[in-house]
């Protein structure tokens, strides 16, 4: 069997926050103490991904590269894709194509903030599955703003609808895609919709046809966060400082995960120290780790 490999999808215009993002990247704002993109990427590393490309627009790949290197401070393998323009999140399996390599895949989108109680195993359970695709559900109070779940009388997913004007649920479909092998050739059979974008329903809605698409709740007992709105992005930062500050551990820190699971030696999580140590992340690591 092929090991599954990781997306994370960090391009885009971020003109929804303008004008924070008219400068820098989305997904490189703080949330709180740390980079956006740590919170998906270590949600692929739960998902225990470690060959992962990371699709940036070609203007801001310079500054996610000096962030991230190559990945092998963590013990991870990056490549780097560019996106030229914004055509859609679909568009990311023809761009990751090659890297792919027919192997299935985890993307993750770069503003996507995922916690809770049994995640990894949230996550092995979407890895098992080997053909067809997994997607998670998430009740939120304003599904319109997202891909949102439409289900029959027997509670089976008819359709996934993106931002429709009345939602059929109130399930969002999160930024996370367990999709197999065949993602490149069903997304480069998409044709651009209304607003020029290759869509991800229309992907998932592929699989849905087939039968082949679970759709996952998450439920309560997780926090599935938004960055959208200046708003949602200032509470993403408040939550994780509150739960960190309570508990005195990290949401999203690829350190640990990468020592947790062997994946780097001491020597290697020394030197993440040393180098990170005149900051409360660093110093977090050294109390941690002595
Ligand atoms: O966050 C989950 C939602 O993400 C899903 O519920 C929706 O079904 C899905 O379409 C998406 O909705 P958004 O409104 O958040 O999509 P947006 O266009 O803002 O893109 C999401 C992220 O992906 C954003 O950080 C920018 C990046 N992106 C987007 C597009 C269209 C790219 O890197 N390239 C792209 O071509």
């Amino acid at each position: 069997m092929t090991q599954r490999k990781g997306i994370i999808l960090a391009g885009g215009t971020g003109s929804r926050l303008w004008p924070i993002t008219m400068g820098v990247s989305k997904q490189l704002l703080p949330l709180y103490d740390k980079p956006m993109i740590y919170y998906p990427l270590t949600v692929l590393m739960l998902a225990d991904l470690r060959d992962i490309a990371i699709i940036t627009t070609p203007e801001d790949q310079d500054q996610f590269r000096r962030l991230l290197g190559d990945g092998s401070q963590w013990g991870l393998r990056f490549t780097w894709i560019e996106q030229p323009r914004p055509e859609g999140l679909a568009q990311a399996y023809i761009l990751a194509e090659r890297f792919l390599d027919g192997a299935p895949s985890a993307m993750a989108l770069g503003d996507n903030v995922f916690f809770g109680h049994g995640l990894p195993e949230l996550l092995a359970a979407a890895d098992a599955r080997v053909t067809g695709g997994t997607v998670f559900g998430y009740r939120v109070a304003d599904p319109e703003r997202y891909g949102v779940v439409d289900f029959d009388a027997a509670g089976q997913v008819r359709a996934i609808v993106e931002k429709p004007a009345v939602p059929p649920s109130n399930h969002a479909v999160t930024g996370l895609y367990f999709l197999d092998g065949t993602a490149p050739a069903r997304a480069a059979r998409l044709r651009p919709s209304a607003r020029g974008e290759l869509e991800i329903a229309t992907l998932l809605d592929s699989y849905l046809q087939e039968g082949s698409l679970q759709v996952q709740t998450m439920g309560r007992g997780y926090a599935w966060l938004d960055t959208g709105t200046h708003e949602s992005l200032l509470d993403a930062g408040n939550f994780v400082r509150t739960l960190q500050a309570r508990q005195g551990l990290q949401i999203g820190c690829p350190e640990e995960i990468a020592f947790s699971r062997g994946w780097i030696d001491r020597a290697a999580l020394e030197r993440q120290i040393a180098r990170l140590e005149k900051s409360a992340y660093g110093r977090y690591l050294r109390a941690l780790y002595g």
